[in-house]
């Protein structure tokens, strides 16, 4: 599983800027990269989709093995996410979409089936993964586990910028109010909540700008020979 190729799993709540530290990381690296967190939201939209009663366990499970996916990315170098042949990309990033993962992410069905299909991304030469449990559960033989953070204040206004410069007119204190709930959720779970592996490094990047945060994770990279360290 991880023998196949190196991994550095990059975990932490919604608005520790995973997202983007993820993919500088990546990209610098020349290595692949896993939203985990898209699985989640395509498992949820690919249900309402469906006409899938909400509580409906097995349904969502039988989803998330069954479901077709593309990560690629656009002309213009963005991401583009395909499911089933259609384009989602904007669709699954709303709060609501986010909300909707984190409700069939405490399915353990959900989890599992799931599970194989994030491993297979690790391929040399090597593999980013973002997520909640990249360094817990799904791959715990990583060669390096980040575990980032930032204040609750903090992360709700950087989630705000993002969906906002989306077009989306959402307000800062119901998204507050939204990612309170959602961290909750996650780290309350019976399985795979949100916590902090045992040899997590942490990296709290409240005032910290994205450059210094990719510096650091590079940097604790370069110490593990993942890569050489930088010029
Ligand atoms: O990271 P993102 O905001 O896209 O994740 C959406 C939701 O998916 C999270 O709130 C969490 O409930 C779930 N998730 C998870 N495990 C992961 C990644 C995401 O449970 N590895």
């Amino acid at each position: 599983m991880t023998d196949a190729a190196p991994v550095v799993t990059i975990d932490g709540p919604s608005g520790s800027g995973k997202g983007t530290i993820s993919r500088a990381v990546a990209q610098r690296a020349g290595w692949h990269l896993l939203d985990s967190g898209a699985l989640y939201r395509l498992v949820a939209h690919a249900g309402i989709r469906q006409g899938l009663d909400p509580g409906d366990i097995e349904g969502h499970a039988r989803l998330a093995s069954r479901m077709h996916v593309v990560f690629g990315v656009g002309p213009d170098g963005s991401e583009q996410v395909m499911l089933d042949g259609q384009g989602v990309t904007q669709a699954i990033r709303t709060e609501t979409a986010g909300q909707g993962a984190s409700r069939v992410a405490a399915w353990p069905a959900v989890r599992t089936a799931l599970l194989q299909r994030q491993r297979a991304f690790a391929r040399p030469p090597g593999l980013v993964a973002d997520g909640r449990d990249m360094g817990t559960v799904v791959f715990p033989g990583a060669r390096l586990k980040i575990y980032l953070t930032a204040s609750p204040g903090e992360r709700a206004l950087r989630r705000y910028k993002q969906l906002n410069d989306k077009g989306s007119g959402v307000s800062l204190s119901a998204l507050s109010r939204e990612i309170t709930e959602r961290d909750a959720r996650d780290s309350t779970r019976a399985v795979a909540p949100l916590i902090p592996a045992p040899d997590a490094e942490v990296i709290d990047s409240t005032g910290l700008s994205i450059e210094e945060v990719v510096g650091r994770v590079l940097e604790l990279g370069a110490r593990r020979s993942l890569w050489p360290p930088r010029a």
